[in-house]
């Protein structure tokens, strides 16, 4: 399996498609032109995982804007969950993060057993509760994972030129 960034149009069309057919985002109401349009947002940035030239995952992550570091969405294709690749996409994530900020911040539904039960596995805490935010009856349950506060989350020149280079490196991977 390879996780490599995306822009391409095709990808972005078949990710939309497989959210639109799945939970949590059915129960949410987000539809296929709903995911596209966040898909294309030129400030996100979108990773996924392919096996044998077939996306069999991917991700969404937003790095700018106060919750710099939103994993927006993650998703793996039915027929193979359960096998570890959640966790790696999310560790992926959190090393891309971890370069440029101290926080990972997601967002998960109180009716998604499955999702809630990884991140507390991957030792996230709950930071707040978003009653009745994108449905009625439901919440989203915001989750932080942090290294520390920001203030202490300085980078000397040197490091940000190396991590820019090891930023561009971690776009692509073989697992
Ligand atoms: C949530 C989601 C991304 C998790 O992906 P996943 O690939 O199934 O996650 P993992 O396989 O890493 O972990 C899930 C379970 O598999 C188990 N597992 C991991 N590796 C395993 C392995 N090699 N063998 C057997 N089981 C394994 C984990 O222990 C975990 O078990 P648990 O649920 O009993 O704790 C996936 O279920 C999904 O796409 N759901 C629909 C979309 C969604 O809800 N997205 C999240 C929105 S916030």
């Amino acid at each position: 399996m390879q996780i490599k960034r995306t822009t391409s149009p095709a990808d972005f069309k078949q990710c939309a498609l497989m959210m639109s057919k799945s939970e949590p985002w059915i129960t949410l109401r987000r539809t296929f032109a709903d995911s596209l349009k966040n898909l294309q947002d030129p400030l996100k940035e979108v990773y996924t995982a392919v096996e044998n030239e077939k996306i069999i995952a991917f991700m969404i992550l937003q790095m700018v804007g106060t919750f710099k570091g939103y994993v927006q969405s993650i998703y793996v294709e039915p027929g193979h969950r359960s096998s570890g690749i959640g966790t790696v996409m999310m560790r992926f994530a959190e090393e891309r993060i971890f370069k440029e900020t101290p926080n990972v911040f997601i967002c998960v539904s109180s009716f998604n057993k499955k999702a809630r039960k990884l991140y507390r596995k991957l030792r996230y805490t709950k930071v707040g509760e978003l009653k009745d935010f994108v449905v009625n009856g439901h919440s989203e349950i915001l989750l932080r994972k942090t290294l520390g506060p920001l203030s202490k989350f300085h980078k000397k020149p040197s490091e940000i030129c190396q991590g820019d280079e090891q930023s561009k490196s971690s776009s692509r991977r073989e697992i």
